[in-house]
């Protein structure tokens, strides 16, 4: 038998960290000591009062038991008092909040509920690849926003000609942005909530990356307006939970609502015990403020690096990645292969992996990305080896 895929998997590529996966382990199996800013994974151990929190947790929930789908009540009114904590904004947590298994999931699945085949769904390029995955597999028609430099990596949408905007059911925005590092301003994202409410589309602002600032503190979308809005967030990189699976959308309860619909025909909810855990780790601000000293940290030693070596000047303003531009007689794909020579073994992501071409124009192609994933040993190393490079 012929085992074929549907036309949509067929149609796409591999998700582009396979391809920076495949030259780590080539250097590895060579024996070189590989230094991995490539996927934005955290190595940092998941704070111990989270671990405790689980550890606890799972003799409380002696049965299993399938978890509530929209989330546990505890998990949910934390969220709440979170969001008026942080954003000064009022979300009921029965109505406007639903729990995801982290963000991903929210974002791939989202297009399911909303879009009818042949609808469009704007995001952003370079972007976070599940919007426009997401999109295909829903058969609605991805188009992409390109987020350059001389915008200040926002979006121009008077680039959206009237017939897309008039197909267009949902528009991604992520700030703080991967990979570009880029914060909104409030009239941005009125600029944003003024297109999407003219041309009836859902704004879904990812907020993943929330937490990780350098001086500026991000706001959320949700502080400007909730009506045709959602926010999705993680725990997943505010307290480096990765591997636990656990999120939330928060916003219009219209949304809310069809997306819980969605959501019980998928799957049955993050488990009741690591739901406690991130109900402990959102009531916890001091491990968040410890974690973003250290991403100071490592940021200030990789840029201490790239200006020695006269680079051009890319101080990321928030999330844990640097977008770093490229010297100008390189692509991105060169200077990262550049960066992978046996004295150096520093895996980046080139921004052109991360990003399209649309309207003739790359935007991630000048650029490369560090995720300051690795311990701060590890960082200190490929800090003292980039000093070495010629360019
Ligand atoms: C922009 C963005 N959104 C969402 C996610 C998903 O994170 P999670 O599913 O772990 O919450 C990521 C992960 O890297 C991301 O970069």
């Amino acid at each position: 038998m012929d085992v074929k895929a549907n036309e949509v998997m067929e149609s796409i590529g591999t998700y582009a960290f396979d391809e920076v996966d495949k030259m780590r382990d080539n250097l590895k199996a060579r024996g070189i000591d590989v230094i991995d800013f490539g996927v934005g994974d955290p190595l940092t151990p998941t704070p111990e009062t989270i671990r405790d929190a689980i550890k606890k947790a799972i003799d409380k929930r002696k049965s299993s038991g399938y978890p509530r789908n929209a989330g546990t009540p505890e998990y949910l009114e934390t969220i709440a008092a979170w969001h008026k904590f942080r954003f000064n904004v009022d979300v009921d947590p029965d109505t406007q909040i639903a729990s995801s298994l982290g963000s991903k999931e929210a974002v791939f699945n989202f297009p399911l509920a909303f879009l009818n085949p042949g609808d469009v769904a704007l995001a952003p390029n370079p972007g976070y690849p599940p919007y426009e995955r997401g999109t295909l597999f829903a058969h609605g028609k991805p188009v992409l926003m390109n987020l350059e430099e001389s915008n200040g990596f926002l979006p121009d949408f008077e680039k959206i000609d009237a017939q897309t905007a008039q197909k267009a059911k949902i528009m991604w925005l992520n700030y703080p942005n991967n990979p570009t590092t880029a914060l909104a301003t409030k009239p941005f994202f009125r600029e944003a909530i003024d297109f999407c409410s003219d041309n009836e589309v859902i704004l879904v602002s990812d907020e993943a990356y929330s937490e990780m600032y350098f001086d500026e503190k991000p706001i959320s979308i949700l502080e400007l307006e909730t009506e045709g809005i959602v926010a999705v967030n993680s725990l997943s990189k505010r307290s480096a939970m990765t591997g636990y699976r656990v999120g939330w959308l928060a916003g219009d309860e219209r949304i809310i609502k069809k997306y819980k619909k969605l959501k019980a025909n998928i799957d049955s909810g993050t488990a009741t015990f690591i739901q406690d855990a991130a109900t402990a780790a959102l009531k916890d601000e001091a491990h968040v403020e410890k974690m973003r000293s250290e991403y100071r940290e490592k940021r200030d030693i990789m840029l201490d690096a790239f200006k020695t070596i006269g680079l051009p000047e890319s101080t990321p303003k928030s999330t844990f990645y640097i977008w770093q531009k490229v010297p100008e007689n390189y692509t991105s794909v060169e200077f990262s292969k550049k960066l992978l020579d046996e004295n150096i073994a520093v895996v980046t992501t080139p921004g052109s992996f991360l990003s399209s071409t649309v309207d003739g124009v790359n935007p991630g192609e000048n650029f490369v990305r560090f995720a300051l994933v690795p311990t701060i040993e590890m960082i200190r190393d490929a800090a003292e080896r980039i000093r070495k490079l010629q360019i």
